[in-house]
């Protein structure tokens, strides 16, 4: 989408961190911006600094789990700006503990936000960007949805990413004769409050802590280093990459130079397989 001036965005995860960074750059670029999240107080400060930018903004609160909750955020965005050009399937989770320890209820909410959220965006909006020929959709992957950090903590956020970048991958192949493009974003490691997310943890799966938990770190030691180096970029930074790519219908958006060596990595070891079969063994 070249033009985004006088378009309208929708970011879910808006009140912070990278979806808050989304919502003001878009709105830099001239945009409208409806700001979901399930954290209503943080995306109503978010829609007022959008307006600060002099653009209309609406907060609404929605959690990306469910499908109807996703449905009335469209309503919203239809009845407040009048309709979407750019959706952006942000909300994000991640639930910090080792494999073995992992309850069906924690694997439950990560893959219920961080796949089936992006899921939920796509029905919710998708109809009424191919209907009107255009419009993009960026959906939040992560370096995690390209490799393997092989680290404690991560598996099911790692599925969802997988799940999310597979989505986009055959979205941008499929929404391109009807005008709508598709990005997704894959960073390394962003100043956010991620590592706080259980504070959105649903009752189900053990609820908010109720004394502090250490924030989720990476360990000190092994691959997970070597991948997301020390290089913590922050979130503006992030979402001046995705306007280029919405403009351009970049398909893949990578913002941390230090994770090309591990994607590198995991394809050569997919490649010397198809080697190792032409070798006749
Ligand atoms: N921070 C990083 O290092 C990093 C790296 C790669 C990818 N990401 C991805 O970026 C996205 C944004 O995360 P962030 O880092 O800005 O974290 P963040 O915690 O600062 O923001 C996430 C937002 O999602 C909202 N949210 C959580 N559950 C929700 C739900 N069920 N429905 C609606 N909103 C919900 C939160 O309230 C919060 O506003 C996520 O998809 C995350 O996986 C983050």
């Amino acid at each position: 989408m070249r033009e985004l001036n006088g378009k309208v965005a929708v970011v879910t995860g808006g009140g912070s961190g990278i979806g808050r960074a989304l919502a003001l750059a878009f709105a830099d670029e001239g945009m409208d911006v409806a700001i979901g999240d399930i954290e209503t107080e943080p995306a109503e400060r978010v829609a007022d600094e959008v307006r600060a930018k002099g653009r209309r903004a609406v907060a609404v609160a929605c959690d990306v789990t469910s499908a109807a909750s996703v449905r009335a955020l469209a309503a919203a965005t239809r009845e407040a700006l009048g309709g979407a050009h750019v959706v952006c399937n942000n909300a994000g989770v991640v639930a910090g503990k080792p494999s073995a320890e992992l309850s069906d209820a924690d694997w439950g909410w990560v893959l219920d936000v961080d796949l089936h959220g992006v899921v939920n965006g796509l029905q919710a909006f998708l109809p009424a960007l191919v209907a009107q020929g255009e419009g993009h959709v960026v959906n939040t992957g992560s370096i995690a949805g390209l490799v393997p950090l092989a680290a404690p903590n991560v598996i099911a956020y790692t599925a969802a990413k997988y799940g999310v970048v597979g989505i986009t991958e055959t979205l941008h192949e499929e929404l391109r004769p009807h005008g709508v493009g598709a990005s997704v974003l894959c960073p390394g490691v962003v100043n956010t409050r991620i590592g706080e997310s259980a504070r959105n943890r649903p009752a189900a799966a053990g609820g908010p802590p109720t004394t502090a938990e250490p924030p989720i770190q990476p360990p000190a030691s092994g691959e997970m280093p070597r991948i997301i180096g020390a290089n913590v970029q922050e979130p503006d930074v992030i979402a001046r990459h995705v306007v280029a790519a919405v403009r351009n219908n970049d398909l893949y958006v990578v913002t941390h130079p230090e994770t090309r060596e591990a994607v590198e990595a995991r394809f050569a070891a997919i490649l010397a397989a198809y080697d190792r079969l032409d070798a006749g063994g």
